[in-house]
């Protein structure tokens, strides 16, 4: 049996109950360091730790699919939630599993952000440019979402400096793509543990640094619940 559990976004006090209990029952449990560091308190002594990187990490997933097809409890620990953002890694596991894997839902810094910064997710599309390949569609994606008067929440590609696209990165993509550069932005770090905020203009944004560890909340100028008069009596 394996199941992949999001981990929630940083602090175990996050980790949904379901994933807690997956981890204290399972003979081994798998997943990038940091992310197995979240959960580490909950390993059981006798269960297989099988910590990964980005260069073994298919090697390291073909061991656990191994253990998996043997009968043992397999758990792949992600970041935040599997469903923003994890769908490559998710791919890697169903690969080496060699079909399709159950997961459990974690709480991703995408709502974390949200609840921090009062957005509702109604009015908000979700994109995340931590991703191997194309990124082309994505950004254009973006430009579209600020052009249709919706918030963005968005996640950075934090990797070398030839293929980073940070917060500034972003920003000035989008500046120099005909979006206004008065939207108000925030960039959140850290997320659940040693947060901190910054808040500002997608131009101002342009000049600044963030850490890998960072979620950029970019707003709708004019917010689409602000555009609707309430009818009489509702
Ligand atoms: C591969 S993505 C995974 C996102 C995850 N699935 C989620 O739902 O939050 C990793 C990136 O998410 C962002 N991130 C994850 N946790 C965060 C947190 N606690 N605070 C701020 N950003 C976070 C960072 O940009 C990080 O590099």
């Amino acid at each position: 049996m394996i199941i992949c559990v999001g981990a929630g976004p940083g602090d175990i006090g996050y980790l949904t109950q379901r994933g807690a209990e997956l981890i204290r029952n399972a003979d081994v449990v798998a997943g990038f360091d940091a992310v197995l560091d979240v959960v580490r308190s909950l390993i059981p002594s006798a269960a297989e730790v099988v910590t990964m990187g980005y260069r073994d990490q298919v090697d390291k997933l073909a061991h656990v699919a191994l253990a998996h097809h043997a009968g043992k409890h397999c758990v792949v620990v992600f970041m935040g939630d599997i469903h923003f953002s994890g769908f490559q890694y998710l791919e890697r596991v169903e690969r080496a599993c060699g079909h399709e894997v159950e997961t459990l839902p974690g709480i991703s810094s995408a709502q974390i952000l949200a609840s921090r910064a009062k957005v509702c997710f109604d009015e908000t599309s979700f994109i995340t440019f931590h991703r191997r390949g194309d990124l082309e569609p994505f950004k254009r994606h973006l430009v579209h979402v600020l052009q249709d008067e919706r918030n963005a929440i968005v996640i950075p590609r934090p990797w070398d400096a030839a293929r980073s696209f940070m917060p500034r990165h972003i920003a000035a993509y989008l500046v120099a793509n005909g979006v206004s550069p008065e939207h108000p932005t925030e960039v959140w770090e850290n997320l659940t543990r040693d947060e901190a905020e910054w808040h500002g203009t997608l131009a101002e944004c342009v000049d600044r640094e963030f850490t890998d560890m960072s979620i950029m909340l970019i707003r709708a100028r004019q917010p689409m619940s602000s555009q609707i008069e309430p009818a009489a009596g509702k």
